[in-house]
């Protein structure tokens, strides 16, 4: 079996879908792996030392030709995949949701994409979760961006001349990466707190010493649909929620919201009447910008001003810590591909939960129940 690493072609994207370590461990397996050259510049991975793990370099062409699973961070485009073998697995982040005319092309091209992202959320994928991987660092990351855009420091500090008072920072939406935002605003000194829909996460946050803000006697509270995830919440719910959100935003510094809804547009937090009542010169990260953002005024791919405060919407949060986003996420990959590795078939041969779960083309056609149209409700 030939695997092929191809070099990311979407703008900002540094990361890479294997390192020379996944690289010597897929050649024990019995692989043979082929880099495309200059794959791993952005993640500080030169070709030489792909070329001292083991792998072939070269150019597209090169790369893709005979392989029977390309690896990637991003999907790559159709155009770009010519000379790669019709039957070939594109096994990498697809973003299928967004990305569904790239998805059907596949499909129409006859390759087999397995999309990293539909992982199910099952105790033996956990090492396979690129979700998981990826938001942890840009939970990290959010909150040294915000550190870089606010002008006061996050500590309390007596100073000789006097004292300063730490930073108030605020974690809306407690998933992998709020968990991750929280450990690291503790770690800088600053006072924390943090809310989420789904009150499993109330323990969590009290866990690492940060103040839970939560809405309580509504109707609808629990927030958890399946696999963990949040689901939408009930008009009451927000009204409530955004009512508790204004009283204690005023008070905040630093805000940070992870909020996603799996397949849908990320709900909206913070309006811009909320920002107008914050201090001038508090920071605002928004990591759901890129699905629609949680807050009102983010602008993808810019730090903007409203109201004297500062919003970030850096895009690809992952991508901005390449070096390791990219070593983890080539883990994950390695971790998914070899569990099923099957010595006979010389191949990985997929089972039914995991395999259906992230296999979104096969035989020309789209086959994940996550993308085919959903059979009416019955009443
Ligand atoms: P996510 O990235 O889908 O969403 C981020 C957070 O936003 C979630 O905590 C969600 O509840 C919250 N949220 C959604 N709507 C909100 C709203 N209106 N207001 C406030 N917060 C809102 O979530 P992520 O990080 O993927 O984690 C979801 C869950 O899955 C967690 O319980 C996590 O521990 C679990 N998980 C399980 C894994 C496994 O067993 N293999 C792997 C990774 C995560």
């Amino acid at each position: 079996m030939k695997i092929g690493i191809l070099k990311e072609m979407a703008p900002l994207e540094r990361r890479v879908a294997a390192t020379p370590e996944t690289v010597k461990k897929f050649i024990a397996l019995g692989a043979e792996v082929a880099v495309e050259s200059g794959a791993g510049l952005g993640a500080s991975i030169a070709d030489a030392d792909y070329a001292a793990a083991g792998a072939s370099v070269g150019d597209r062409a090169a790369t893709l030709g005979g392989a029977g699973i390309l690896l990637g961070v991003q999907g790559p485009e159709l155009e770009t995949l010519t000379g790669a073998a019709p039957g070939a697995w594109i096994v990498a982040g697809l973003n299928p949701y967004q990305e569904r005319a790239r998805i059907d092309a596949y499909a129409a091209a006859g390759y087999e994409a397995l999309a990293m992202e539909f992982m199910p959320r099952i105790t033996r994928a956990q090492s396979m979760d690129i979700l998981s991987s990826q938001s942890n660092l840009s939970g990290y990351k959010s909150v040294l961006d915000a550190a870089a855009e606010y002008g006061r420091a996050f500590p309390m500090m007596m100073t000789a001349a006097g004292t300063i008072s730490a930073a108030r920072v605020f974690i809306m939406g407690v998933g992998v990466a709020g968990l991750q935002a929280i450990a690291t605003a503790r770690r800088l000194g600053a006072q924390v707190s943090a809310t989420d829909v789904r009150s499993a996460t109330k323990e969590q946050i009290q866990s690492l010493g940060a103040k839970p803000i939560f809405v309580e006697n509504v109707a609808g509270i629990e927030g958890e649909g399946t696999g963990g995830y949040a689901t939408e919440m009930s008009p009451e719910y927000q009204k409530a929620q955004a009512e508790l959100v204004s009283a204690h935003i005023a008070k905040q510094d630093i805000v940070i919201t992870t909020a996603l809804i799996p397949g849908k547009a990320a709900p909206r937090l913070i309006t811009d009447a909320q920002i107008q009542t914050m201090k001038p010169g508090s920071v605002i990260v928004d990591l759901a910008v890129e699905q629609g953002g949680n807050v009102e005024g983010a602008v993808a791919g810019e730090v903007v001003e409203r109201h004297g405060v500062k919003i970030v919407g850096h895009r690809n949060v992952p991508s901005r810590l390449a070096a390791d986003t990219s070593a983890l996420f080539s883990r994950n990959l390695y971790n998914f591909l070899s569990a099923f590795w099957d010595k006979e078939a010389g191949a990985p041969v997929l089972d039914a939960e995991i395999g259906d779960a992230v296999r979104l083309t096969k035989d020309g056609k789209v086959v994940n129940e996550r993308l085919l149209p959903q059979p009416a409700a019955t009443a």
